[in-house]
């Protein structure tokens, strides 16, 4: 009769267990800057994460050799180069960096361009007082960050040689209007580069299943996500501006699955910071944790899918092509 009540007690704990994880926690109600504020004091996404909060890069001779050889940190640094190189932009005095968290990338790009000035602009005031703290201490001058919302920034038209927006389509509540505004403050001849989590194109022919949109729901809500896209929806949104030309994207799936998995580990190898911090900190942390098993297993299917895109604003006198993302051969995702 013990043993009885004992399974019971405990298969209803995990029951409840499961219910509280799969329910989201922080469902997208203009609370993005909030939400990276709590991240920023916390302190705990610096710590494992480093300067940049996005993916990193993993090449194939690196993935065949075992991504935890890798450094975690210094995969994001790569990822940056990789997508500069994608981006195809050469030599800008004038970059901006649309959601720029810490604001890891805009250092990284002022120490690449010495000679270009680099603005960041995030919607949480804790991220530009840490990565103003950063710049200083790192001696970067030529980098300044601003709280803005990239949906309805203050600059003028055609002020930016290189606009740079990695990870911050996902919280957007209107991507055409993110797509247009960025292009807006692109100088004729300037680049824009996109890095988003998209998820794939439903087709009639491959709607998404329930338990995908299960799936997508719960990725959505839990970290303050309005909606995701797919990639071939923003090739259309910034071939739909008129502006810019040579339009190409990618799915970079297969190179930055590892990362999901890899910030677990580093978690695991060094869980000190979180013991710490005390149990709502224990608990956020299993929040964490779960949803970045879910994003692994959601990308590892390619329901979701590691966008890529660039472009170029056509100089007045050029007529941009209307028509199709030229979809580079897409790399696809290995499970
Ligand atoms: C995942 S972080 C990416 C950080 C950064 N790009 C990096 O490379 O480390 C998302 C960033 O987008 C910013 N963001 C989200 N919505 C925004 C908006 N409407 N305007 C400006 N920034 C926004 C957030 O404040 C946060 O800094």
């Amino acid at each position: 009769m013990f043993a009885l009540h004992a399974v019971a007690g405990l298969g209803l704990t995990a029951y409840t267990l499961k219910r509280i994880l799969d329910t989201p926690s922080r469902k997208y109600d203009n609370n993005v800057g909030k939400e990276y504020d709590a991240w920023t004091e916390e302190g705990v996404l610096e710590y494992y994460w480093g300067e940049h909060i996005h993916l990193g890069y993993y090449s194939d001779e690196e993935l065949a050799r075992g991504y935890l050889k890798k450094d975690f940190k210094q995969a994001k640094f790569d990822f940056v180069d990789e997508m500069l190189k994608f981006s195809g932009a050469q030599n800008p005095k004038k970059i901006l960096d649309v959601g720029c968290g810490f604001g890891g990338t805009s250092r990284h790009l002022a120490k690449k361009f010495k000679d270009a000035s680099v603005t960041g602009i995030t919607l949480s005031p804790k991220q530009v007082q840490r990565g103003t703290e950063l710049a200083k201490e790192q001696g970067v001058g030529n980098v300044q960050f601003q709280v803005m919302d990239a949906l309805a920034m203050e600059f003028p038209d055609d002020t930016f040689d290189l606009v740079w927006a990695c990870e911050s389509g996902e919280h957007m509540p209107d991507k055409k209007k993110y797509v247009e505004e960025m292009t807006r403050v692109l100088k004729p001849g300037g680049t824009l580069v996109i890095a988003c989590w998209c998820q794939r194109e439903e087709t009639p022919e491959t709607p998404f299943s329930a338990q995908d949109k299960e799936d997508l729901q719960f990725l959505y809500d839990e970290w303050a996500h309005p909606y995701f896209i797919s990639i071939e929806e923003f090739g259309r949104l910034m071939n739909g501006t008129g502006k810019l030309e040579k339009v190409h994207t990618a799915n970079w799936n297969k190179n930055t699955l590892a990362s999901w998995r890899h910030s677990i580990w580093v978690g695991v190898f060094d869980p000190w910071i979180v013991v710490f911090k005390g149990p709502r900190i224990w608990y956020k942390t299993v929040r964490e944790i779960v949803t970045i098993e879910r994003m692994h297993q959601a990308f590892a299917k390619e329901l979701m899918q590691y966008g890529m895109m660039a472009g170029t604003k056509a100089l007045p006198s050029a007529k941009p092509s209307e028509g199709k993302a030229d979809a580079r051969v897409p790399v696809s995702a290995s499970a």
